[in-house]
């Protein structure tokens, strides 16, 4: 489905969202630093993360702004050679050669050893896709797996059902109907926005995913919602 979509999804994200889209990921690229900032003098070699659901990198490249972020041996893996594809194409227009990323085709919830070692990344990031996981406790159990000890997690999900009662008379009507109406007639892909809406409704959010990753085994779990609740960043430690 990204696959048919991956051309206009950038355009979408930020006209659809009217640009808040790029605050989320910047506050989520922040959480990222601070871990790094907080971490970085128990560390002799560069600092390892992954980015999971990379789509076209816009959480990747919302870390790349941060100058220290030259100190991070990046890997980001997507489902879709297109979003791949398209990711790559952005790093290498912005010039980006003092900063190492292996763009790589992977399904998140199979990757395994010997290729995704255990314990072998300091921070896993994901904006915007785990709830596309087609089986989430797998996708998390292997995010946890391959983390680091000392290692966190960060990720960015719509949290439509968590949003502020105030507002919920705005966002989901717009969810429901503009959403998927707009975003069809652009990509000319009416199925993909209708899934978008949906699985932005139905994925577990706030207090339920927080007890989601703790019973995937990630300590000290803190959610962080934005924009009244309509996207929650989760944060969560491998100790
Ligand atoms: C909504 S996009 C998010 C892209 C990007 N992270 C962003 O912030 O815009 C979701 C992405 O998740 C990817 N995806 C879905 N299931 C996946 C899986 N099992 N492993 C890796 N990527 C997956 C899709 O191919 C798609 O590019």
């Amino acid at each position: 489905m990204f696959d048919k979509i991956s051309t206009t999804y950038d355009f979408l994200n930020h006209a659809l969202s009217f640009g808040i889209d790029i605050h989320w990921r910047r506050v989520a690229a922040a959480l990222v630093m601070d871990h790094y900032e907080s971490n970085k003098n128990n560390k002799c070699s560069k600092f390892s993360m992954l980015d999971i659901a990379t789509g076209t990198g816009d959480l990747l490249f919302a870390i790349l702004k941060n100058k220290s972020a030259i100190e991070f041996n990046v890997t980001a893996i997507d489902l879709e050679t297109s979003m791949i594809e398209l990711a790559k194409k952005k790093f290498a227009n912005r010039r980006m050669s003092d900063f190492f990323v292996d763009f790589r085709v992977a399904d998140a919830v199979a990757v395994a050893d010997p290729e995704y070692k255990s314990e072998s990344f300091d921070i896993i990031t994901s904006a915007f896709g785990v709830r596309n996981f087609y089986d989430l406790d797998r996708g998390l159990a292997n995010i946890h797996r391959m983390l680091k000890m000392g290692g966190q997690v960060v990720i960015l999900e719509f949290s439509a059902e968590g949003i502020n009662p105030i507002f919920k008379p705005f966002f989901i009507p717009y969810l429901n109907f503009f959403v998927p109406f707009v975003g069809g007639l652009i990509s000319k892909d009416f199925k993909a926005y209708d899934y978008l809406n949906k699985s932005a409704r139905s994925f577990p959010c706030g207090e339920k995913f927080v007890s989601i990753l703790e019973k995937a085994n990630f300590l000290d779990v803190k959610m962080i919602p934005l924009t009244f609740g309509l996207v929650t960043i989760y944060i969560g430690k491998k100790r």
